[in-house]
């Protein structure tokens, strides 16, 4: 059964921000975050081509395997924070690592469509609008709290696993996953300004006017990428990160890196797909660049883990529990 627990949640989709209210949220980060993923929220799932699928199920199960994939399932009950449209815990779910779930976030839109997602695949699942560092459940309820591409928008990470190992009951587990390392993103950055850059240009050549976006899309687009900046507050060394899980009070803390060759073709090609019309790319482009991910990502697993220092890796995870006494 879905319920929304918190009656703040605004049942209207907002649509786009004005350039004022991004000049607002530049001022303040809470404010952006929630601008930000409201903005995003109904179109979310298509611009990150998330699914509820085999393919996405694969996925999540694969990230939370590379940190905590030795340990015995299901577990009972768990949170998700930041879940946006809940891509991470509805697809562990499915894969049979949880049974009931919370999806929490600051963004009310984000929380209104994992809702809607969890409800269409029939799963058990509540959910409210909170804050990753001040959690509004009791100590010691959740088997299980996770998270997907959530800390580096915190604040305060170590005072928001203190809040996930206070909501965790004695000797829980928490996986974080999807987290950019800091030479990840700085590559990342670099390489999707450079695809922009050169894809946006080579477009306003007449005779390939019909791959360019409308200005206003790409104006929007801009916009976005402002606000993004705001945003996106950190970038994680994986040593550094493992030393605010120990110093939040985590046992058994353990972080792990993903992603060296499939980040290299995945950031340009994602770009990309943002700068030219969605028309324009078709089936044989998906496969292509799926295809290709998965190609690099098995040569990053099976090669090139064992050769290039994990902090090169683009995604970093990290799991840890709740001491028992
Ligand atoms: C990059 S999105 C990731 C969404 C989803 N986990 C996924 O992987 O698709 C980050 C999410 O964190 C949420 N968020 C940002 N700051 C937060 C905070 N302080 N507390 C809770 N959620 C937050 C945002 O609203 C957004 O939905």
């Amino acid at each position: 059964m879905d319920t929304v627990e918190d009656a703040t949640i605004d049942p209207a989709p907002r649509p786009h921000a004005t350039a004022e209210e991004v000049a607002a949220a530049l001022e303040d980060t809470k404010l952006a975050q929630v601008l930000y993923h409201d903005w995003e929220a109904e179109t979310y799932d298509e611009k990150w081509s998330i699914s509820y699928d085999e393919r996405c199920i694969d996925y999540a199960r694969g990230r939370f395997d590379a940190v905590a994939g030795d340990q015995p399932l299901p577990y009972g009950r768990a949170l998700e924070l930041g879940c946006g449209t809940g891509f991470f815990l509805l697809n562990l779910m499915q894969a049979g690592v949880a049974e009931k779930g919370s999806v929490t976030d600051l963004s009310p839109g984000m929380v209104k469509v994992a809702l809607r997602n969890a409800e269409n695949l029939g799963l058990d699942v509540d959910g409210r609008v909170a804050d990753a560092e001040t959690i509004p459940y009791e100590d010691n309820t959740f088997d299980l709290v996770v998270g997907h591409a959530v800390l580096h928008h915190i604040p305060d990470v170590e005072q928001s696993l203190r809040e996930v190992l206070r909501v965790l009951k004695p000797g829980g587990r928490f996986v974080f996953a999807g987290e950019p390392s800091t030479v990840g993103n700085f590559y990342a950055r670099w390489l999707g300004r450079a695809t922009w850059e050169v894809t946006t240009r080579v477009t306003k050549i007449p005779a390939l006017s019909s791959w360019r976006r409308p200005q206003e899309e790409l104006d929007e687009s801009s916009r976005a990428a402002a606000l993004e900046a705001v945003v996106d507050l950190h970038t994680f060394d994986p040593s550094d990160l493992e030393l605010i899980a120990r110093s939040a009070g985590a046992r058994n803390v353990h972080a792990e890196t993903e992603e060296f060759a499939a980040a290299l073709l995945g950031w340009p090609v994602r770009t990309f797909e943002a700068a030219v019309p969605a028309d324009k790319l078709g089936w044989g482009w998906a496969k292509f660049a799926f295809g290709g991910w998965k190609t690099l990502s098995k040569l990053d697993e099976r090669v090139l883990r064992h050769v290039v220092p994990r902090r090169f890796f683009y995604n970093v995870a990290i799991t840890g529990t709740k001491p028992v006494s």
